[in-house]
């Protein structure tokens, strides 16, 4: 069985790349003018978007610090 702290440690770097995706399409995006790679490319940037949260919502499930703070942010 993996050690939990390990794991909720995996899933913030990979958090953490996902918002470096997100924002490394964008440059893409606003770097050209070409409207099919600007269709291509802002479709892959939302999916890093879903997964961004998908990844946040295991983390909250996993973490209950983390869900806490969530709530007392109304989240
Ligand atoms: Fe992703």
């Amino acid at each position: 069985m993996s050690d939990p702290h390990a794991d909720l440690k995996m899933l913030r770097e990979d958090l953490k790349d996902e918002l470096l995706a997100i924002n490394n399409y964008q440059v893409h995006i606003d770097a050209t003018d070409n409207e099919d790679i600007k269709k291509l490319l802002s479709h892959i940037r939302d999916e890093e978007k879903e997964h961004f949260a998908e990844l946040v919502k295991l983390i909250r499930q996993l973490d209950p610090t983390e869900e806490e703070l969530f709530q007392e942010e109304g989240m």
